[in-house]
């Protein structure tokens, strides 16, 4: 009998405790952190945050969503420029300044947190954000956040997304950067990031897209970059990267887009790259790159844009260039070549600023030899 009993009390309990209101709407001290988050907060023009209120933080409060098995707080998702019928209603994109409470490092069951395109937000990334375990999305793009990059940021060992562009961002690439086993996606374009992409980068092996345009980055291009077998698109613009293009980089797997565009880049261009078969955005315009143009197009060879331009590349246009399929813009300006301008299909909707300031090309359409 008193076995028997045992099921019905355990019955009993479960039935207490999931009608229990403290399940079934957020628990106090997450909507503490979020009370704490949005008083650091200041938000004009639309009143977001007059949808925090109330004691259940897990239901209407606006961009906030919690997990329904536990009510803990999971996603945080705030964005400055939406569709939401919210921005409609004011005719304008969010403005928000103050900055990122570290009380929400709190929110130790949070997986998202997007605070993107507010424009104001300033203050540094709260360095405890590296404590959140649970968390595969940082997107704080597009505010005016300063300070580093949280040193450990390595230890997010379930983050896919790290998107902190258009910032004000300083300081290093962390060295445990690197260790961002589930990084796909990259972004820290438009900051003021110095000092060298890490050696071992390519351990970022889940990464597809690897955007760090616009920093103050210097050293020379890691070739451990050339073992990511997913990456796709690779943005090293505006830096101040040296040293020479690796060859491995043109037999990448996937790569589409390569830009290394305004940098201090020099050597020459690895036959590679114009023979890779997945690359069709190439720009490696504003850079030292000298030697000639290597003679290796081939009919597969398909290219939506590719820029040489202000380069000290020397010799020929190449032969084989008229055999591609396809050349959308080409931009081979002021830089050292000399000889006939070929004619073929890929030439002829090319304009002359597209070989201006060499030093001795001529046929259509510059001069006649
Ligand atoms: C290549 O980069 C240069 C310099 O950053 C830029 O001015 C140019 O428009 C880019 N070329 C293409 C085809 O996008």
């Amino acid at each position: 009998m008193e076995f028997g009993a045992l099921p019905l009390i355990l019955l009993l309990l479960v039935t207490i405790f999931t009608l229990t209101p403290s399940v079934t709407s957020c628990p106090p001290s997450d909507r503490a952190a979020l009370m704490a988050f949005k008083s650091s907060l200041s938000e004009p023009y639309l009143g977001i945050f007059k949808t925090w209120s109330g004691t259940d933080c897990c239901h209407n409060w606006y961009g906030v969503s919690c997990d329904p098995t536990n009510s803990r707080v999971a996603d945080i998702n705030l964005r400055g420029e939406s569709e939401d019928p919210i921005f409609e209603r004011a005719h304008r994109t969010g403005l928000m300044s103050g900055q990122i409470s570290p009380e929400i490092c709190k929110l130790d069951r949070l997986t998202t947190l997007v605070v993107a395109d507010w424009k104001s937000i300033s203050g540094p990334i709260p360095a405890c954000i590296t404590s959140l375990s649970a968390l595969r999305i940082l997107d704080l793009v597009g505010n005016r956040l300063s300070g580093p990059i949280p040193a450990d940021i390595g230890k997010l060992s379930r983050l896919t997304v790290l998107n902190v562009a258009d910032n004000q961002i300083s300081g290093v690439i962390p060295a445990s950067l690197p260790d961002l086993s589930s990084l796909m996606h990259l972004d820290l374009s438009g900051n003021r990031i110095s000092g060298p992409i890490p050696k071992n980068f390519g351990k970022l092996q889940m990464l597809s897209r690897a955007l760090l345009a616009r920093n103050q980055l210097s050293g020379e291009i890691p070739s451990s970059i050339s073992t990511i077998y997913r990456l796709a698109d690779l943005d090293l613009s505006g830096n101040r990267i040296s040293g020479s293009i690796p060859a491995a980089i043109g037999r990448m797997a996937v790569l589409s887009s390569l830009y290394l565009d305004g940098n201090q880049i020099s050597g020459g261009i690895p036959a590679s790259l114009l023979q890779s078969k997945g690359l069709n955005i190439l720009n490696l315009s504003r850079n030292a790159i000298d030697g000639q143009i290597p003679d290796v197009f081939v009919p597969t060879s398909y290219f939506m844009e590719m820029d040489l331009a202000y380069n000290r590349l020397s010799g020929p246009i190449p032969k084989s260039l008229t055999s591609a399929a396809y050349i959308g813009h080409l931009d081979l300006s002021h830089n050292h070549l000399c000889g006939v301008i070929p004619t073929g299909s890929p030439f002829d909707h090319l304009e002359a600023s597209s070989f201006v300031s060499n030093d001795c090309l001529c046929g259509v359409p510059l001069r006649i030899c």
